[in-house]
């Protein structure tokens, strides 16, 4: 079963890609009288018709997530138009500590999988609060980065998405950091297709278009759930896929004690391990740049786990 903790926009479409895709039994939670109970039976609905055969259930009880081997955690408040993700910290900060000790109490063996922003200082608290090893907590962030850079490379040089292959880790905010060095177009180096300035377009654009679209639609939902399931997938099936993911660093990266998104192969029970990276001197201060924002964001909450 996989759980899902807040059922409001992006916790409700990463619930109905998982169920649709057959992927597991879904269970969703909010604190919204109806409302996870609501989406549970729309989806059920839904898959009703086209014929696949799992359990959606929702409700305000956290003691149905009992048995998940995944739990997504969107709970918590979303960016207004002109917001930064860190301005959200405070606030988030105590849901997530709440709901992390009811992921801990009622599905001590499952992998939590942190999505509420500002998402690499919330996957820190959600390890903090349920006490799990480091390996089964990982956040998301890079997978929806990328997804972004992917399509404004493709827009710019007009070839197919499905040829692209990139990486963005760092943190999951405005010192994200795309890697035009580890990005190739059917294995021809984009540093031979594009310049610099086109580079710095494509990084800019990557950066900024997440407020783009909540200023336009309200929120962003279906890139975001995409980058869930593809890390439920990878979870619930084992597939040991390597994806750019938040996770507790202990000196990988030159970084310690802080959680920053890094490639690593995700497979049944999380993190399975970090790959590593020779970063240039002006990726590493990009990098370490998001990681000082980050251990800002935690010692702002420190107090108060
Ligand atoms: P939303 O407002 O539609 O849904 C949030 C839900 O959380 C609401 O239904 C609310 O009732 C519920 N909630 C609040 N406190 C709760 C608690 N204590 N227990 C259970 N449920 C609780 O927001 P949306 O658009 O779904 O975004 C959710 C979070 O995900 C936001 O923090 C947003 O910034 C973040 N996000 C992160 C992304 C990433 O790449 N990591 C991408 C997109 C959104």
């Amino acid at each position: 079963m996989i759980g899902f903790l807040g059922a409001g926009r992006v916790g409700a479409q990463a619930a109905l890609e998982v169920a649709s895709a057959g992927i597991d039994d879904v269970t969703l939670v909010d604190i919204a009288p109806g409302l996870a109970e609501g989406e549970a039976m729309d989806i059920s609905q839904k898959i009703a018709e086209t014929g696949v055969d799992v359990e959606v259930r929702g409700s305000t009880d956290f003691s149905s997530l009992k048995g998940s081997k995944v739990i997504v955690i969107t709970a918590g408040l979303a960016r207004k138009p002109g917001m930064t993700r860190m301005d959200l910290l405070q606030k988030n900060a105590g849901i997530v500590t709440a709901v992390a000790k009811e992921v801990a109490k009622h599905a001590p063996d499952c992998v939590a999988l942190t999505v509420t922003n500002p998402m690499d200082v919330m996957n820190y608290v959600v390890l903090r609060k349920t006490g799990f090893p480091k390996g089964r907590v990982v956040g998301m962030g890079g997978i929806l980065d990328l997804s972004r850079f992917k399509s404004t490379i493709s827009a710019m040089l007009d070839v197919s998405h499905s040829s692209i292959t990139s990486l963005v880790i760092g943190e999951h905010g405005e010192s994200m950091l795309p890697l035009p060095r580890f990005t190739s177009i059917g294995g021809v180096p984009l540093t031979k297709l594009m310049d610099e300035t086109q580079i710095s377009q494509a990084i800019d654009t990557t950066r900024r278009v997440a407020i783009d679209v909540i200023s336009k639609k309200g929120a962003t939902v279906d890139a975001p759930a995409n980058g869930i399931v593809r890390m439920v997938k990878a979870i619930a099936w084992d597939r040991r896929e390597v994806i750019p993911c938040s996770t507790y660093l202990e000196g990988e990266y030159g970084v310690k004690g802080i959680c920053i998104g890094v490639p690593l192969v995700l497979g049944a029970n999380g993190v399975q391990r970090i790959l590593p990276l020779d970063l240039e001197d002006g990726e590493k201060a990009q990098f370490l740049k998001g990681a000082q924002t980050i251990r800002e964001g935690i010692a702002t909450i420190e107090s108060t786990l």
